[in-house]
């Protein structure tokens, strides 16, 4: 019987012993050996419940419990779960984490001490919820040079997108829902400005070229000026908003960033809605694919966490190879980044086509203004263009 603990017993932690204790058998067999959950450190005492014999406070506990094989990290943000995450694994004891913040930040040096203690660091539920893409980019998509990764990676917005869509309302209304679903956190900035969006598209880039991509270098725009008259011109063009992580390698430098997006149907990623996330990949030689599911959610992400302990199970004698070295992969400056945009504006026909020469009028019956796509241009062109006209909102072309 392997043993193993939970450090955080939140949505997830406490997903990860649901799933242990629904699929007891299978992961037993699975992973050659039962899984015991021995410890689960949390700030609470959970008195009165099935694991308050479980519990502690102190994460030495685990870290210095030579029984210990495996520990869960569920906590969430960077400290103190870097802290404990590097103390288990200096202790020699295999790790996975849900936690999107710590991989992204810590991700190359927490690999590096894993290897160097011939053990494992794994965090498949860190980018997608129940989606296997990181082990796919790491296992299976091994021939291919990845050229594009774009995502909806992050549900509650994908929620609020599709619930604007279909019912037209503002962004307002909809961010109120989806707190009151679960789906927004109470400070759902993380969320709504995209940021939650950019820990993940950093996390995928870095394993798309092996080095450290900083998420701080990544230009990130969240939905939170996307407009119920947004939409109405989205409708008016048969496109849908999404708010896409996009990451493009170039001769130039790998292309990042995170930023709503008007889509045609013809995109793969326009039919994905409500919570589901998506990740659409394009290798060299692979060609296209797409990776979709439940982004979210707690029994969807303890999945993704149970199935890293039993790769842990499978392993635990060998360190298994990532590829993710700590020097820092400088991206293509974002100005230089090329795309089409979507402009609404108070000015005239004639100042637009002036300024930006020959455009595709959207006219979707809004009184006082006129809305109209640009070729394609870089993000620094179109900012200094943009600056001669009064521009009420801007959204990217997600294709042509
Ligand atoms: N808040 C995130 C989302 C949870 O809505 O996708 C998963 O990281």
């Amino acid at each position: 019987m392997l043993k193993a603990a939970v450090m955080g017993y939140g949505t997830i932690g406490s997903g990860v012993v649901e799933v242990l204790d629904i699929n007891r058998d299978l992961i037993a067999e699975r992973a050659g050996q039962g899984i015991e959950i021995k410890y689960i450190l949390d700030i609470r005492d959970f008195s009165g419940t099935p694991i308050q014999e479980k519990v502690v406070h102190d994460y030495k506990v685990i870290a210095e419990d030579p029984e210990i094989q495996i520990v869960v990290e569920t906590m969430g943000g960077v400290e103190p779960a870097y802290t404990f995450v590097k103390a288990m694994l200096e202790a020699g004891k295999h790790v996975t984490t849900s936690n999107k913040a710590l991989v992204a930040e810590k991700g190359a040096g927490l690999l590096a001490l894993a290897k160097e203690k011939n053990v494992n660091f794994m965090f498949e539920a860190s980018v997608g919820g129940g989606i296997p893409i990181i082990r796919t980019m790491l296992n299976a998509l091994t021939a291919d040079e990845m050229e594009e990764i774009t995502g909806i990676l992050n549900g509650t917005t994908n929620y609020m997108m599709t619930k604007m869509s279909r019912e037209g309302l503002e962004f307002a209304d909809v961010l109120l829902d989806a707190q009151q679903k679960g789906y927004a956190e109470k400070d759902p900035s993380a969320d709504i400005e995209g940021y939650d969006a950019c820990r993940k598209i950093a996390i995928l880039t870095s394993l798309a070229c092996g080095q450290q991509v900083d998420y701080q270098d990544i230009y990130t725009e969240g939905i939170t000026k996307v407009s119920a008259v947004d939409i109405t011109y989205a409708k008016q063009m048969g496109r849908a908003v999404k708010l896409l992580a996009v990451s493009k390698k170039t001769p130039e430098g790998y292309a990042v960033f995170v930023a709503p997006h008007l889509l045609s149907p013809e995109h793969p990623l326009y039919g994905v809605n409500d919570v589901f996330n998506a990740v659409f990949v394009h290798g060299n030689v692979l060609g296209d694919a797409m990776f979709y599911g439940s982004g979210a959610g707690k029994l969807p992400t303890a999945s993704a966490v149970v199935a890293d302990m039993v790769g842990l199970a499978r392993h635990m004698d060998c360190n298994i190879p990532v590829e993710w070295k700590p020097e820092k992969i400088s991206l293509l400056e974002f100005g230089k980044i090329k795309n089409a945009f979507f402009v609404r504006t108070s000015s005239g026909r004639e100042e637009i086509k002036g300024v930006f020469g020959t455009v595709d009028f959207v006219d979707a019956g809004v009184d006082g203004e006129c809305g109209f796509v640009t070729s394609i241009m870089a993000e620094a062109e179109f900012k200094a263009k943009a600056a001669a006209l009064d521009v009420r909102s801007v959204i990217r072309m997600g294709n042509q």
